[in-house]
């Protein structure tokens, strides 16, 4: 049976239905139970509706959200091979399923991580320890500030990871017609940045299906320019990594199989419940030096060469936050991966078709995977704002208005196989 969309409520309204929950004395399991079900779930959206196409949604399979909850009973630590041997066997079993999408080869490695944002950070921090170590042993100094190439539709997690938390350059390329980082535009900025800033350049970002628009990068291009100039080459495929399991569109991320960092969440397009991301390193040698927290009680855990997941990203202790992930890969099968993403695919080409029809309405960029951007003809923002609020009160749909070149606009992001072009159809029919 489908969850229904619901809604969220005030602080207000909450406080009033749900009053003082945590008392003295307990209110005990059947009243929190009750409280769960009856008021703070019904005001929780339920991201896998078929008719949640906001942002990026999610749509666990049946077998990964149950297994979530044995991964939640279970007091398994997912941090070193020594107390989770078992499960970081099989998380990297799933790891191993990716990197063979992306192209990587044997050694490489990695570990599931919150999400993408952690995700990025944790590679782009591998990225300048790495830089940091290969210029100390080339005798060159440190630059007066460390820079990466990034363009407009760069993930705001990656600019806030470099900006605010790692204190790096943002250098900005400008995206193509369709916002994408393509080689032959950063060779041009290149030719106008002062060599103090190419200097600091240590890498480059590649976006393999952006957020708002759903492109993906020229990643041969810029994996050239990468090679050339000796910079990582980190490619942030969060929502669009889903799309290598799908030959119908796996042309389009030709070039990935240089990258020397990945991500993608299996939370987003992979059918996992949150919260879950896949981060793969080409060498995780390098990824170590720069991970491994060392701590004179920690030594028994660092013994040989075994795979320690928390050598990998920011943190230490983790929930084998990838199990879920991969027993509902080892239950069904790479295969049926495919179907499903291939069924999202067909699903988003029959969405721009009805766009295309719809004559109150304008598609803006054309689609690389399953995101749509498309304008409706002479609405304004409050028109957006109305239609939008009034569709999730009704538990219709859930559909935010977005931004593209400064214009109100709207978007589907579509990851469920159980939205229909029929679903589809009706959203499109309600902005009338
Ligand atoms: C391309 C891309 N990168 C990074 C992120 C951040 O991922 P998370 O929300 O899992 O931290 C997102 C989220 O939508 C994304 O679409």
């Amino acid at each position: 049976m489908q969850a229904p969309l619901d809604r969220p409520l005030s602080p207000a309204e909450l406080h009033q239905l749900a009053g003082e929950t945590v008392t003295e004395t307990g209110i005990g399991p059947a009243e929190a139970v009750r409280l769960w079900d009856q008021v703070l779930a019904q005001a929780c959206l339920s991201v896998d509706h078929p008719r949640y196409l906001s942002f990026i949604p999610g749509a666990p399979s049946k077998a990964a959200a149950a297994f979530d909850m044995l991964v939640g009973a279970c007091s398994v630590y997912g941090g070193s091979w020594l107390e989770g041997a078992g499960a970081v066997y099989a998380e990297n079993q799933a790891l191993r399923w990716i990197a063979q999408l992306v192209g990587l080869p044997d050694e490489a490695g990695g570990v599931f991580v919150q999400g993408g944002t952690i995700g990025n950070l944790s590679a782009l921090v591998a990225a300048r320890e790495s830089a940091r170590h290969k210029r100390a042993l080339a005798g060159r100094p440190t630059p007066d500030r460390w820079a990466v190439i990034t363009t407009g539709e760069t993930h705001s997690s990656v600019k806030l990871g470099l900006a605010v938390v790692m204190d790096v350059e943002v250098v900005q390329v400008p995206g193509d017609e369709r916002g994408r980082l393509t080689g032959p535009a950063i060779r041009s900025v290149l030719e106008s940045l002062p060599e103090s800033v190419i200097d600091g350049i240590f890498a480059v970002v590649g976006t393999a299906g952006s957020t708002n628009l759903g492109v993906v990068d020229d990643l041969a291009g810029v994996a050239e320019v990468a090679a050339e100039r000796d910079w990582w080459l980190h490619i942030d495929a969060a929502y669009g990594g889903a799309g290598l399991a799908a030959p119908s569109v796996r042309h389009l991320f030709a070039g990935i199989e240089r990258c020397d960092s990945f991500i993608v969440d299996p939370h987003k397009w992979l059918f996992a419940p949150f919260d879950c991301c896949a981060l793969l390193y080409r060498d995780p040698v390098l990824a170590r030096a720069a991970h491994t927290q060392k701590a004179g009680y920690l030594d028994p855990v660092a013994v040989g060469d075994e795979w320690n997941p928390s050598d990998f990203s920011i943190q230490l202790t983790r929930r084998a936050r990838g199990l879920p992930f991969w027993f509902s890969l080892a239950v069904h099968g790479t295969q049926a991966y495919t179907e499903a993403v291939e069924q999202t695919l067909s699903t988003a080409r029959a969405g721009r078709k009805l766009i295309d029809e719809a004559e109150h309405l304008r598609l803006l960029v054309e689609p690389d995977l399953s995101v749509l951007i498309f304008e409706r003809i002479g609405w304004e923002q409050a028109d957006y704002d109305a239609w939008s609020s009034r569709a999730m009160l009704q538990g219709f749909a859930f559909v935010t208005p977005t931004k593209h070149e400064g214009r109100v606009c709207t978007r589907f992001a579509i990851v469920n196989p159980m939205t229909t072009p029929e679903d589809l159809s009706q959203i499109i029919d309600s902005m009338r």
